[in-house]
Parts: structure tokens; C-alpha cells; sequence
């Protein structure tokens, strides 16, 4: 008998771990991509102020802090890969919702994107506690910022002159939140909405992965919420998001 057929596993070997769009490596590659792009902007930004004669000290020094917070949370995003991976460093943790909201809003606004988009919200006065960290908060709204605004820039690619415009509402019940993100971008087709939730899909070719709502997909997963994508009622796309709430005393 030929001595590799005994050796040869009976059942096929299962597929590396980490694969199918699961994969913690190329997840932290695809958010580390947004504080790295802020990072090479506000670089450039600051290269060039001190290139002039008597440079903006004020400016520079905004360029700058702009870096090094986004260094941090490079930093983080490592670091809560890391810690994911280490089964014995889960803690609870309740953050509030709103705030995360305030933040990722204010972190997109520095994509170059976000130039002809406004964003208007409607948020509650009090906190809204959920089992995520800030970071997972921040990433998923990132994800859903950013493609409100590329659908916006594809429209405007066709032609159309007009302002976007990204609401953001979260409104909160007795058990859950529940956060509304509507575009006026291009939209979707309610045919293609299954999909867009699957690893690797995307519409964007060379310049979509088709992991941001993916990842937004696990992010919620993890805290019993849940996320769902559909037509604006007249234009553009409509995204909602829900999760439990969780006590603030929690609060890490
Ligand atoms: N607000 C939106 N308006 C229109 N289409 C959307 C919107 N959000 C998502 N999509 C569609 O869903 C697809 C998947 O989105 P997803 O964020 O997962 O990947 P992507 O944006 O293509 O790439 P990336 O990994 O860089 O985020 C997109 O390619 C796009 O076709
Ligand atoms: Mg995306």
C-alpha cells in the first residue's frame, strides 16, 4: 500500500480558523485603515504648514494632537485584538451609546469624504447603556458613516449637485435602543440587501473590501443586537442597529 494513502486523514481537513470573514487579522486591517488615513492626512497637513514662512503654530499644534489620538487608537484597536483573543480577559462593560455616536461622528468628519455631507442627529439628552466597549461603538458607526458617504459621492459622480445628508436617531425604549442612520446617497435595491451583509461582498470594486457591515454584524452580535439595511423611503438607504440595554452602573 502506498505508505502516504495510510497517513492520509479520513475526513477532510476542516478550514483554517480565522478564515471566511472571521479572520481577527484582516478585520484589525480594515479598521486600523481609518485612523491610519487620518493620521497620513493630518501629516501632510502639518508638513505643509511648516513649510510656510511664519507657520500657524496653532495649526500645527491641531495637526499634531489630531496624530497623536489617532496613534491611540491604533493602539487600541491592537490591543482589543488582542485581548479578544485571550478567552481569560472578558470583562462586562456597559457604554453609553450616545456618546459613542457623538465621537464616531466627529472621527468621520476628518475623512476627506465627508466634505459635501452633513450630518444632523437626533439623540437623547440622557446616557444609553449597552454591553460594547466605546471602541466596538465607535467602529460600527464609522463603518455605517463612511458608506452613507461614499453612496453620497457616487451620486454626486452621476451628476447630482445637491448636499448629502446622513440622520442619525436613536431612540430609546424601556429595554433596548434602537439607532436609525438614513442617507440620501444612491440606495440599494431591497433584492441586493441579503448580501451586503456577506464577508467580501461589496459593490465598491477595487476601492470596497466588503467587511465594514460584516464587522458591524459580529460588533453587535457580540452585545444580543442586531443590524439591518434597507431603501430609504424615497432615496438613499436607511440603516438600523438595536441592542439591549445594560445597567450604567456597569459602566467600565
Ligand atoms: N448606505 C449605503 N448605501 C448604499 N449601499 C450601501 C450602503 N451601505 C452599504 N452599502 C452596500 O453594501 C456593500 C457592503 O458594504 P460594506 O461596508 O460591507 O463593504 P464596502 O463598503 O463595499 O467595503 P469596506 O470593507 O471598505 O467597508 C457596499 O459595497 C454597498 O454596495
Ligand atoms: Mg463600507
Amino acid at each position: 500500500m502506498d505508505p502516504a494513502s495510510v497517513i492520509a486523514p479520513a475526513v477532510p481537513a476542516p478550514p483554517p480558523s480565522g478564515t471566511g470573514g472571521d479572520d481577527p487579522l484582516a478585520i484589525l486591517a480594515h479598521e486600523l485603515r481609518q485612523p491610519l488615513y487620518t493620521i497620513a492626512m493630518a501629516t501632510e497637513n502639518a508638513r505643509l504648514l511648516m513649510e510656510q514662512g511664519a507657520p500657524d503654530r496653532e495649526r500645527v499644534r491641531d495637526a499634531l494632537e489630531r496624530i497623536a489620538e489617532q496613534v491611540d487608537r491604533t493602539q487600541a484597536l491592537i490591543t482589543a485584538t488582542l485581548t479578544s483573543a485571550n478567552p481569560r480577559q472578558h470583562a462586562v462593560v456597559s457604554t453609553d451609546l450616545v456618546e459613542a455616536a457623538r465621537n464616531a461622528v466627529t472621527l468621520a468628519k476628518l475623512l476627506p469624504i465627508a466634505a459635501h455631507v452633513d450630518i444632523a442627529w437626533q439623540l437623547p439628552e440622557e446616557s444609553m447603556c449597552v454591553g460594547l466597549t466605546m471602541l466596538q461603538l465607535e467602529q460600527v458607526f464609522i463603518n455605517i458613516l463612511r458608506n452613507g458617504m461614499e453612496s453620497i459621492a457616487d451620486r454626486r459622480k452621476q451628476g447630482w449637485q445637491e448636499r448629502g445628508l446622513i440622520r442619525i436617531t436613536i431612540q430609546p425604549s424601556a429595554r433596548d435602543v434602537r439607532c436609525t442612520v438614513i442617507d440620501n446617497g444612491v440606495g440599494i435595491s431591497s433584492a441586493d440587501t441579503k448580501d451586503l451583509f456577506e464577508p467580501y461582498f461589496t459593490t465598491k470594486g477595487a476601492n470596497g473590501n466588503g467587511l465594514g457591515l460584516h464587522i458591524c454584524r459580529l460588533i453587535l452580535g457580540k452585545a444580543d443586537g442586531g443590524i439591518r439595511l434597507s431603501p430609504g423611503e424615497v432615496e438613499g438607504a436607511r440603516v438600523e442597529l438595536w441592542m439591549p440595554r445594560v445597567p450604567h452602573e456597569a459602566a467600565s
